[in-house]
């Protein structure tokens, strides 16, 4: 049995504690003896900075390049609010996504049957939704250059930041767009500003010239991304797969996690290309949640989106598409069963704790195999 290698970053805030009860669903598929995952713990975001002065180092990304996957929790914090800006616990992250290549981030948006009422929109609107947000990753207003604070010498600064996009950037998201559109539904919603954005006309442009180089038999629709976020929330269903840029999908994915409930319940996938020997993906997996400060250690933390992150590790790093299913069904029945951590729970409803949601899955996890 090939051992697959996972290096697991926690991170700060919540991060150390929903990374628990991921290590115990790890534990969980290795003592089933059917797949064999080995782990190495370290350092990133405040912590490392507080250990090393680096939100990432040379030495974890030397550990991040030779995983076959990256597990990570959440990093950032008032506590690092005054350090540099080159060193503040997000460049961590953002290194890890330039330096591994991982231009497409799989945010999927489902909403669970037993937390249709948990959203603030209505039943009708989130019953039944299963919608993918793919956002670009490595390129955008997050990378481009100049990005800087000048002194007019006036009084004044200025500060830029400069949204870039080359061709091959917008046409491999593309891509990947509608090959995961052939597993879904079968429509990809592209959304930009290409009405004040020279990118965005760039945008449109390679969306619909790479649907026409053998994408046809997907639906491809274009829309401006303020109407698209407006479109999210009055009729989410109408989407399948949205492909979009960095900053606009980092933006859309907080709106679409109010459509499951909670910030708590997003997972996401970071990928890079298939490497050209052996076809595997450097991939990183996180919640897209950050490391909510307000609530980091008093148990409160709901570990779903981290474990559901791992259940796309188990899909789309390892091939091991029935351990997937049944992480996703364990979840789906510990909540059924009405399990809520404090993020989902109705006004009055009993709650469970960070372990407590862990512990219930990995129960669900033995019943589904007895
Ligand atoms: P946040 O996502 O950390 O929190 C927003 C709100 O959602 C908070 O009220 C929080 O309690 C709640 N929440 C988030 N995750 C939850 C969970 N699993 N269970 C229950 N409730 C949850 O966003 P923020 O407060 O804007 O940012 C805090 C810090 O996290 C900042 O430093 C930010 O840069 C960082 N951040 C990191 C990541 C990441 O590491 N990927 C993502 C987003 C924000
Ligand atoms: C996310 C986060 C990050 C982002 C931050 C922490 C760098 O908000 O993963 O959604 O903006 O991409
Ligand atoms: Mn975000």
């Amino acid at each position: 049995m090939a051992t697959n290698k996972l290096l697991l970053l926690p991170g700060d805030g919540i991060g150390p504690e929903i990374m628990t009860e991921v290590k115990k669903i790890i534990g969980w598929f290795n003592a089933r003896g059917t797949v064999s995952f080995e782990t190495e713990d370290d350092l990133v975001g405040g912590a490392a900075y507080d250990a090393h002065g680096q939100a990432v180092s040379d030495a974890t990304m030397e550990r991040a390049l030779a995983a076959d996957a990256v597990i990570f929790g959440a990093v950032g914090g008032p506590k690092w609010d005054g350090v540099a800006y080159e060193v503040r616990p997000e460049a961590g992250l953002l290194r890890l996504r330039k330096d591994l290549e991982l231009f497409a981030n799989l945010r999927p948006a489902i909403c669970y049957p037993a937390l249709a009422d948990a959203s603030s929109l209505k039943r009708e609107v989130i019953e039944g939704l299963d919608i993918l947000i793919l956002r670009e990753l490595t390129g955008g207003v997050y990378f481009g250059e100049p990005k800087e604070i000048i002194d007019l010498g006036n009084g004044q600064k200025r500060g830029i930041d400069t949204q870039v996009y080359d061709t091959y950037e917008i046409e491999r998201i593309s891509r990947m767009a509608f090959e995961l559109a052939r597993t879904r539904s079968n429509k990809v919603t592209s959304m930009e500003k290409r009405n004040v954005m020279k990118s965005g006309v760039l945008w449109n442009e390679v969306v619909t010239a790479t649907h026409k180089q053998g994408y046809e038999d997907v639906q491809l629709e274009h829309m401006l991304a303020d109407a698209g976020g407006m479109q999210l929330v009055r009729w989410p269903k109408q989407f399948d797969v949205i492909v979009t840029d960095n900053l606009f999908g980092d933006m859309l994915s907080d709106v679409a996690a109010m459509l499951t409930g909670s910030l708590g319940m997003l997972p996401s996938a970071s990928l890079g290309a298939p490497d050209g020997k052996t076809g595997k993906r450097k991939a990183l997996y996180e919640p897209v949640h950050g490391s909510a400060p307000d609530i980091a250690g008093t148990g409160a933390a709901n570990p779903i989106a981290m474990i559901a992150s791992f259940g796309m590790a188990l899909r789309y790093s390892f091939g091991l598409v029935a351990e997937a299913d049944m992480l996703d069904k364990a979840i789906a029945n510990a909540l059924g069963k009405g399990l809520r951590t404090r993020d989902i729970a109705a006004k009055g409803e009993a709650t469970v704790s960070t372990a407590g949601m862990g512990d219930a899955i990995v129960a669900e996890l033995d019943a589904l195999s007895a």
